[in-house]
């Protein structure tokens, strides 16, 4: 069943107050609900219809009377009074028996919730809708030490706890927790003098890991209070940390729930991108309180008005905390690995979609970092101060609403004058816009013409203009800047722009910080590139002129089977010796293009990618770079070296990164002995997980690999990253075999999604290795796939995204992935959320 964008149709109760009572049981929890509704004399739809799923109704009750309602497998409906009336309920549900973890379910002992997008209506009967919006009073009976719920505690005794939140809100943003959980506290003070207590929850032994959330907490609040002028509007600010979690986090009023990936972190345990990764979710998931839980959606298809902007506000964060360059530079590899190949692909859907049967499956790199990008766009077309104008406005104006797309323009529209209707289409036009550049040169006039046109999407086969705002600069020959950064916008099919009074022709650095979520298409030569990887003030450009030598040259390599590109090749090497520049600029330009990006652009550039080739390419590559780099790949190992205790700030973590890209270069060249002996010696995670990367990538780390098992088997994360490295490290011919004997390891546990996602995920990222010849990658994801399904269908769901791109690969591969599609396809009771993907998919 599809729903659809045009049917929306408000609910013709208002829902004036929630009390709920919990009698906590693993196998039978009791819920009773004490609503109160009023019917909306003026509604459209005047239907009573309560969603409810999964539910034992025990008892139905309207005023105190009881009453029989229709129940169905989807919910109830219900004849009612014409005034206002109360309408109460009794259910039981089955914590322990729910492995979907959508809902109240139960993880390790603990009960938990997770109600986005619709899992409140496995709790109890609800108009489980976003627009519908109500305080909540909640009782929690239970033996758990620690019993926690939505906004401020009111009472507690024992075996109970009261908790009230006076913000209104929808269903989705309602949490429960219970358990014998430890707190790591702490206090914050607000910009108007609020005293907020607030507490990291985890399970006995885990209170060491939570330090770093804790200052990430608290420079978020700071932040938002800085930069948009937001507090914080309750007493207490609640975080918990849960191991079975579909997701990342969730950022429920006042009681956020976490996967523990995303919250926990120590220095022996987690890595430095485990740290960013941390501090980035828990400022996403705090600055939710406005954008989202203040300001919420009015129906499911606005996802992006919180998500998306959310994103947004979570990359200035981080832009702030540590260097925006390398903030921006990460983010467009991440767009263009995730988003971009969603994009292009049988998945490519609207930033606000028009129709879904399964709202989960929306949750995705275009609804959240394209939406993202859409923001960013945005303010850089109206510009900062209009920006904080805009947004100011919004926050009092729609306070305490359930919002659409059209509202968050709207504001633009008012505080700057500009007619956004142009803009808007990047909601509602799916697919990546191609910009094609050209330029000329005459009598001291520099003219470029930009041409834009995106492809077909499944469903949108013409697409209209575009507004893209292209920021430009123009180097002279010398390398000095002649035209600093200057925004382009380009709103026809092609258009032309002109600079004047130039004494040469110019070298133009076009798209700066990646200004528009685009792929530009341009005829440069490699020495050109090569000029603005050495001169370009703009650091993203910078990157960017190397990272499309680098594909080039990879290009060639795997078509012509050519050597790498000699004057690439030169230029890389000047730059990593450079110590002028910043070691994480330096890494960053190491890192290679992945080898999903460079199937993509072969596809593109009407090739069909032999993943077993741009393998090899990969590997020359990398052995000539390593000997090219001989001499000078002890000292820098040395001096990339971080010493003293170990600190997760932005500076040593970038020093770190250029170290382990140094060590997996020497790697090949000592047989290992290095990274052994960094092994042997290391004191943190960041630094032993290097270590044995490259010891498993040289096939080398057999007794590193039982060393860190012995070591950490008592730790599911760390275990986490023992399952993944191994298969992530994997030559081609062996990753499917390794994933499969992974499966069958003690430790595996498919009801984990972490765990589960530790082996299959990095399956399918090792793309020579999923992609093997003969399709046994496929195979051993598929039967897990239909095995998980029967019990979590949205991490099996999300997981049937890594074959979105099988249209890229040859007649074989595509035969062998049609098949295990159909066979997911064919199996019996699968679930609405996967059948939805794998039909997408197929017939996209
Ligand atoms: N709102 C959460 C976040 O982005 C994501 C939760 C989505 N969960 C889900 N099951 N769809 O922070
Ligand atoms: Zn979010």
């Amino acid at each position: 069943q599809t729903i659809y964008l045009k049917d929306y149709t408000p609910f013709g109760y208002q829902v004036d107050s929630v009390h709920l009572t919990f009698r906590l049981s693993a196998k039978s929890t009791r819920v009773l609900s004490r609503i109160q509704f009023t019917p909306l004399p003026d509604a459209a739809d005047k239907r009573f219809f309560l969603h409810g799923e999964q539910l034992q109704l025990i008892t139905a009750k309207i005023d105190g009377q009881s009453v029989s309602p229709q129940v169905t497998l989807q919910g109830l409906t219900c004849d009612t009074p014409d005034t206002a009336f109360i309408w109460e309920s009794e259910v039981e549900i089955d914590p322990q028996g729910n492995t979907a973890l959508e809902g109240l379910y139960m993880s390790n002992g603990m009960y938990c919730t997770q109600c986005e997008a619709e899992g409140f209506r496995k709790i109890t009967y609800y108009p489980d809708r976003p627009d519908v919006m109500s305080t909540f009073t909640v009782r929690i009976e239970g033996d758990e030490k620690v019993l926690l719920s939505n906004g401020n505690p009111t009472g507690s005794g024992d075996g109970w706890a009261e908790w009230h939140d006076p913000w209104p809100k929808p269903a989705y943003l309602f949490a429960l927790v219970a358990g014998d959980l430890i707190n790591h506290p702490d206090r914050f003070t607000t910009a108007s003098g609020r005293d907020v207590e607030l507490n990291i929850w985890v399970r006995p032994g885990d209170e060491g890991k939570c330090a770093f959330g804790m200052e990430a907490l608290k420079k978020s609040m700071s932040w938002d209070e800085d930069v948009y002028g937001l507090e914080y509007d309750l007493d207490i600010f609640n975080i918990v940390a849960v191991d079975d979690f579909n997701m990342g986090a969730m950022e429920n009023k006042g009681l956020n729930v976490f996967n523990s990936s995303c919250v926990l972190a120590s220095p022996e345990t987690s890595t430095d991108a485990n740290f960013e990764r941390i501090e980035a979710i828990i400022a996403h998931e705090y600055f939710h309180n406005w954008t989202g839980n203040r300001i919420t959606c009015r129906d499911w298809f606005q996802l992006c008005l919180k998500e998306g902007l959310t994103v947004f506000r979570d990359s200035q964060f981080t832009s702030d905390m540590r260097s925006a360059s390398v903030k921006r530079i990460s983010d467009v590899i991440d767009l263009r690995g995730r988003q971009f190949a969603e994009d292009n692909g049988p998945l490519a859907h609207q930033v606000r979609p028009e129709s879904f049967q399964e709202i989960n499956n929306f949750y995705t790199a275009t609804i959240y970092e394209k939406g993202a990008e859409v923001i960013g766009m945005l303010k850089r077309l109206v510009g900062d101060d209009s920006y904080a104008k805009a947004a100011k406005l919004y926050f009092e104006r729609h306070d305490g609403q359930a919002c659409t797309i059209e509202d968050w323009l709207q504001v633009f529209e008012d505080t700057t004058g500009r007619d956004l209707s142009q803009f808007k289409l990047w909601y509602s036009q799916a697919g990546t816009p191609r910009v094609k550049v050209t330029d000329a040169y005459a009598d001291g006039t520099y003219t470029l013409t930009l041409e834009q046109s995106t492809p077909a999407t499944p469903g949108q086969p013409d697409k209209d203009p575009r507004v893209i705002p292209v920021a430009v600069g123009l180097l002279g020959q010398n390398g000095d800047e002649v035209q600093a950064t200057q925004v382009l916008e380009l709103t026809q099919a092609k258009q032309s722009f002109t600079f004047d009074g130039l004494s040469a022709k110019p070298i133009a650095s076009i798209l700066r910080q990646f200004s528009a979520p685009v792929i530009l298409q341009r005829d440069t030569s490699n020495s050109e590139r090569a000029f603005l990887l050495a001169h370009d003030s703009d650091p993203f450009n910078r990157w960017e002129a190397g990272n499309a030598l680098a594909k080039d040259s990879r290009i060639a390599m795997v078509l012509e089977g050519v050597a790498p590109d000699a004057d690439y090749l030169d230029a890389l090497t000047k730059l990593v010796r450079d110590d002028s520049l910043d070691p994480a600029f330096r890494a960053l330009v190491l890192s290679p293009p992945s080898q999903s990006d460079l199937a993509q652009t072969l596809y593109e550039r009407g090739h069909t990618p032999d993943p077993q080739a741009i393998y090899d390419a990969a590997e020359t590559f990398t052995q000539t770079l390593a000997e090219a780099l001989t001499d000078s790949l002890p000292r820098l190992y040395a001096d990339t070296t971080v010493q003293g205790p170990y600190s997760p700030d932005a500076t040593s973590t970038g020093k770190r990164d250029l170290n382990a890209r140094i060590l997996s270069l020497l790697t090949r060249l000592d047989g290992g002995d290095q990274a052994a002996r960094q092994y042997g010696a290391a004191d943190n995670m960041t630094l032993q997980n290097a270590a044995l990367a490259c010891l498993l990538k040289a096939d080398k780390g057999e007794q590193q690999s039982q060393a860190f098992f012995d070591q950490w088997q008592g730790d599911r994360l760390v275990m986490d990253k023992w399952f993944g490295l191994q298969v992530a490290c994997a030559a081609p011919d062996k990753a499917a075999s390794l994933a499969e004997a992974l499966t069958r390891h003690p430790l595996f546990d498919m009801k984990n999604p972490n765990r589960f996602r530790a082996v299959m995920g990095a399956l399918a990222m090792n793309q020579a290795g999923f992609h093997y010849a003969g399709g046994a990658g496929y195979q051993l994801l598929a039967d897990n796939l239909i095995a998980l399904d029967a019990l979590n269908p949205q991490t099996t769901a999300r997981m049937c995204s890594v074959f979105q791109t099988w249209k890229r690969y040859d007649q074989p591969r595509q035969d062998l992935i049609r098949s295990q599609l159909d066979r997911i396809a064919a199996t019996k009771n699968l679930s609405r959320d996967t059948n939805e993907m794998v039909t997408r998919i197929l017939n996209g």
